[in-house]
């Protein structure tokens, strides 16, 4: 996407392709800034530190993180030491262990000496074919947007939850891909941006790229929704999702599950948008089977902001000895998912419904 008339991809290879940069996200909204990953440690630090975040954009940051390890060490033991060090930096999003799994699968039985420039190439493969399946879930969902736009006749309303766009992807993001494309085909469209506490990737991250593109849209605190969704000025909710089970149970960002039984009251739509590389075929109960990250309290009791000055300042917001719990993703069961938006078009929430765009994952009889 665009930055001040250039455009930016979240992660690409420096020009020697020996290192990666990220655009770091900590520093959003208020300072467009770029880091360089030089090792596999730069890489884990980056992915646990949420310096780059989103489950398909750390699952490539991941993959280029093998490859910055393979420059180190290439030796089988180097890939299985990186492989662990990588997985274990955050726990929800499975994407980050299908790419890992899929750029090791490709290094194991090759000569040391050609590994790392095969670890390169493939999370590049991984980067640009995250783009296209965004591209195409954009595609896919902005029919739903426009066919909504005309039934109404006049604008839509969009609300989403964290931030699932092109900061948490390498390019185009998942639930606001088809935002993207509905609005530069024409269509009406504003969205309701989720604050998304504690860390307020949507007042952060997901407005600061709708204002970069153009697309109308109002900050709502995250206890709103429900109350806008009553009062009829939602027509659909949209979110992204950091894994997906075989029955089509959507975790997303703690909050998600909310929103969903909100818009299942109301009967208003409510879509998950995600990449394959977000479904987890060996899952069925995602609220009993998912592990839930647990992150710092300190996000919680603590809000880092801008001054009036124009400086940066960390205040504390709760009462000072109080425990405190962060979940940091929840589960919205099937049942409360209108449909799934994939890069093949959209499904059931239901194991038939993803089998139907995935038939090479049914087990055979
Ligand atoms: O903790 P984060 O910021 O990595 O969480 C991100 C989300 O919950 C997104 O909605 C999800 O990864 C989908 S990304 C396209």
């Amino acid at each position: 996407m665009k930055i001040d008339g250039r455009h930016y991809r979240t992660i690409f290879p420096d020009a020697g392709g020996t290192s990666v940069q990220v655009i770091d996200q900590t520093r959003l909204p208020f300072a467009f800034e770029l880091q360089r990953l030089a090792t596999m440690e730069d890489a884990a630090r980056a992915i646990r530190t949420m310096v780059v975040r989103g489950a398909p954009l750390i699952g490539v940051t991941a993959a280029y993180g093998l490859a910055l390890a393979m420059r180190e060490d290439s030796s089988s033991e180097g890939i299985e030491q990186a492989v662990a060090t990588l997985a274990a930096t955050r726990p929800t999003a499975i994407n980050l262990r299908w790419a890992l799994d899929r750029a090791a699968s490709v290094l194991r039985g090759v000569p040391d000496n050609e590994r790392a420039a095969l670890a390169f190439e493939e999370a590049a493969r991984i980067a640009d074919e995250d783009v296209a399946s965004c591209r195409s879930i954009g595609e896919h969902g902005a029919r739903i947007l426009s066919d909504i736009a005309v039934a109404k006749g006049g604008r839509i309303d969009v609300l989403t939850h964290c931030n699932a766009g092109w900061l948490a992807t390498v390019d185009w993001g998942t639930a606001l891909a088809p935002i993207y494309v509905a609005h530069d085909a024409g269509v009406p469209v504003h969205v309701w941006v989720d604050e998304t506490r504690p860390r307020n990737q949507g007042a952060a991250l997901t407005a600061f790229e709708l204002n970069a593109h153009g697309v109308p849209h109002t900050v709502i605190a995250d206890n709103a929704g429900g109350h806008l969704m009553q009062h009829g000025q939602v027509d659909l909710c949209i979110v992204g999702s950091d894994r997906t089970t075989a029955s089509g149970d959507v975790c997303n960002k703690i909050g998600t599950y909310l929103k969903a039984l909100a818009a299942h009251d109301t009967r208003v739509p409510f879509y998950a948008a995600l990449p394959f590389s977000t479904i987890d075929w060996t899952l069925n109960d995602g609220v009993a089977e998912i592990p839930i990250e647990e992150r710092d309290a300190r996000e919680v009791t603590h809000l880092t902001g801008l001054t009036e000055d124009g400086g940066f300042a960390t205040v504390q917001v709760v009462s000072p000895g109080s425990p405190v719990a962060n979940p940091a993703f929840d589960v919205t069961p099937a049942r409360l998912v209108t449909g799934i938006i994939t890069e093949r078009g959209v499904a059931q929430a239901s194991p038939e419904g993803l089998l139907g765009l995935y038939p090479e994952r049914r087990k055979p009889a």
